[in-house]
């Protein structure tokens, strides 16, 4: 995996048709996104439960490109294992999940995999002061974690324009999670974000009979956010 800044689309599975996962991974790759998404939550750390370690094991062969695992689960250090082993690219943590994330951070990266964090609507930017040398991702939740569909909250624009400005040169990318389609992907782009997360955007109106709606949805919200940076150039 190496690091660019350009404009990443990566699907969230947990809008995709859960009784056909390979299918869906394979047809979303083929209609052009970057990376996937994989959503993992606990029934408390979030009021949700999607998948363990065996799905996301499960995934790993349909996936060609870059499987980005969200662990929305506390504690999370217990699993960061079975996580990397079951093939994730990036493992993020969530801020909140415990007192230790610089603890986790460390274990994510020794289990050989990239280390992004996962910071809440409610949580400041700061919380990643004297982490930014251990994370390869910093994941700015636009939405309260748990749940697809939601809407985008607009305060954390300027949470991603003060998390650009601490990054500086260094190589992390910052990505953007919840409620971003083609109205609210130029936002995030123009405030410095380039790994754009979207599920119900990108899966609706299509099928894995009709995955060339995969492909229209994720062009527009590529085309929206480059052109919002050629805007600002
Ligand atoms: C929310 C998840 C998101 C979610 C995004 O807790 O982390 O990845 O699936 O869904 P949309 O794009 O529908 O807001
Ligand atoms: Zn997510």
């Amino acid at each position: 995996m190496s690091f660019d800044r350009s404009i990443k689309i990566a699907p969230s599975i947990l809008s995709a048709d859960f009784a056909n996962f390979g299918t869906e991974i394979r047809a979303i790759e083929a209609q052009g996104c970057d990376w996937v998404h994989v959503d993992v939550m606990d029934g408390h750390f979030v009021p949700n439960l999607t998948f363990g370690p065996p799905a996301v094991k499960a995934f790993r062969p349909h996936v060609g490109t870059v499987m980005d695992v969200h662990l929305m689960i506390a504690p999370v250090d217990p699993y960061i294992e079975a996580f990397a082993e079951a093939g994730s690219d990036i493992i993020t943590a969530h801020v909140e999940a415990g007192p230790h994330i610089h603890r986790t951070l460390q274990a994510i990266r020794a289990n050989g995999a990239k280390a992004g964090i996962a910071l809440n609507p409610g949580t400041p930017a700061e919380a990643v002061d004297y982490l930014l040398d251990m994370v390869d991702l910093i994941c700015v939740m636009t939405v309260n974690p748990g749940f697809g569909g939601q809407k985008f909250i607009h305060s954390q624009i300027e949470k991603v324009r003060t998390l650009r400005k601490m990054i500086g040169d260094r190589p992390i990318h910052i990505e953007i999670d919840g409620g971003v389609d083609p109205t609210t992907a130029p936002l995030v782009a123009e405030a410095g974000a380039d790994v754009l997360v979207a599920g119900s955007a990108v899966f609706k109106g299509g099928s894995v009979e009709m995955p060339e709606v995969y492909g229209e949805n994720i062009r527009a919200i590529r085309t929206a956010a480059t052109e919002a940076l050629r805007a600002v150039a």
